[in-house]
């Protein structure tokens, strides 16, 4: 078995440097533990980018969801249909909104789907589309199109008639819609963004407009659901209901799942030719997607995500640490704000065995551990955040 910086070297030569890769190879994870190549231990409050953030890494019934489904049937083309596939919708469309889903691989895909639906549900001429400072909706040409002008740069020029204004003012949105706007793209609590939340009469306010005017509100779910911020999926924390869905990361219970799904008003806009995606839906992710689903409806792990969310809270504010402007999210969606930029923290406290992450500039510091974390293995975790913090 090679060593951890002979993979990390070799990496360097065969992948592509777009990345900004910590020196770690990872080599086996279980539940909220992770261990690198050269069998060092860490506790893991980001998994998988929030890929595995349901269960962690590995959870036994995941697996064997997994073992059992390779066993049958990997894969098949999208001329024929496979039960976990319609099984993961159902559940999805369950706990939400009526409608029908799409599935693709990635958040970025399944907000390209929503983009393209949103534009062809408008109608001709009406292709515009707003979306929010320090949102991030991905890095496909469309979705990039939405995302802030800093990712965008070398890649000019974007879909046309994208229009992003300040998160949470209502009456700029108001004022920027016209006859070509199509729909409004926003993320229920921003996560790259820096873990925002906006309050409860913006996002009511654009359910209005949106209303108003017959454009598509579209919520990207890909960081905050499902059951990450204490409710099946964000959006049920203002009041509304969004016409259209994303997501992906946690959806898939660790394997490549991304969702569109599309509320009765629009389900049946893209007709055959119009979308696709060959592997979407695959009966391999579903079956981990549904296991994960089924994992947080037997495990209870929204009510969960919103009790352990409030102990991490009140842990990090009692802790006072001189350098924490702020801690806020929902859930176990937490965004601690530093006084500074600190790009080294990530070093530090990986040094003492803990993964987080940095966003926002080095500002905002994330944790988003994984939802059926042990409470010991948590105070451990946040014992080793809290000494980094106060040093
Ligand atoms: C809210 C949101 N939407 C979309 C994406 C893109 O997802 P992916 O990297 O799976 O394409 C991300 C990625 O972090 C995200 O946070």
């Amino acid at each position: 078995m090679p060593t951890q910086s002979e993979i990390v070297e070799a990496t360097n030569q065969y992948l592509m440097p777009n990345y900004g890769r910590l020196p770690l190879a990872m080599a086996k994870g279980q539940g909220a533990k992770i261990w690198d190549a050269d069998g060092r231990e860490y506790i893991d409050f980001f998994p998988g980018f929030g890929a595995a953030g349901v269960a962690g890494h590995c959870h036994p019934e995941i697996v064997q969801a997994v073992i059992e489904q390779a066993n049958t049937l990997l894969c098949h083309g999208n001329l024929f249909t496979n039960q976990p596939q319609v099984e993961l919708a159902e559940a999805i469309v369950r706990h939400s909104f009526p409608g029908k889903v799409f599935y693709c691989h990635s958040g970025g895909e399944a907000d390209e789907a929503a983009l393209k639906l949103v534009r062809l549900a408008a109608g001709p001429g009406r292709y515009k589309i707003i979306s929010f400072e320090n949102c991030f909706h991905g890095r496909t040409m469309g979705t990039l199109s939405l995302t802030p002008a800093k990712f965008q740069e070398g890649f000019e020029p974007m879909l046309a008639g994208n229009v992003m204004l300040p998160f949470g003012d209502l009456s700029a949105v108001e004022k920027a819609i016209d006859t070509e706007t199509a729909g409004i793209f926003v993320e229920p609590i921003q996560g790259e963004g820096g873990v925002n939340m906006p309050d409860k009469a913006f996002m009511q306010g654009l359910r209005a407009l949106c209303d108003k005017h017959d454009l598509l509100l579209v919520c990207d779910e890909v960081w905050t659901a499902p059951a990450r911020t204490g409710r099946w999926f964000a959006y049920q924390h203002y009041g509304i209901t969004p016409d259209v869905m994303t997501l992906a990361k946690a959806v898939g219970g660790g394997l490549p799942v991304g969702v569109c799904l599309a509320g009765e008003k629009c389900q049946d806009i893209l007709q055959p030719g119009k979308h696709g995606c060959t592997m979407g839906g695959n009966p391999l992710c579903a079956a981990a997607g549904l296991a994960a689903m089924k994992l947080i409806e037997r495990e209870n792990l929204v009510e969960r995500a919103a009790m352990l969310g409030e102990k991490i809270a009140k842990t990090l504010r009692d802790a006072k640490a001189a350098c924490v402007k702020e801690v806020r999210g929902a859930g176990v969606m937490i965004g601690i704000e530093l006084d500074e930029p600190r790009e080294d923290l990530m070093a530090k406290l990986i040094e003492r065995g803990l993964l987080v992450n940095l966003t926002a500039g080095y500002r905002v510091l994330r944790l988003a551990p994984p939802l059926t974390i042990e409470e010991s293995l948590l105070d451990e975790g946040l014992g080793i955040l809290i000494e980094a913090l106060r040093a």
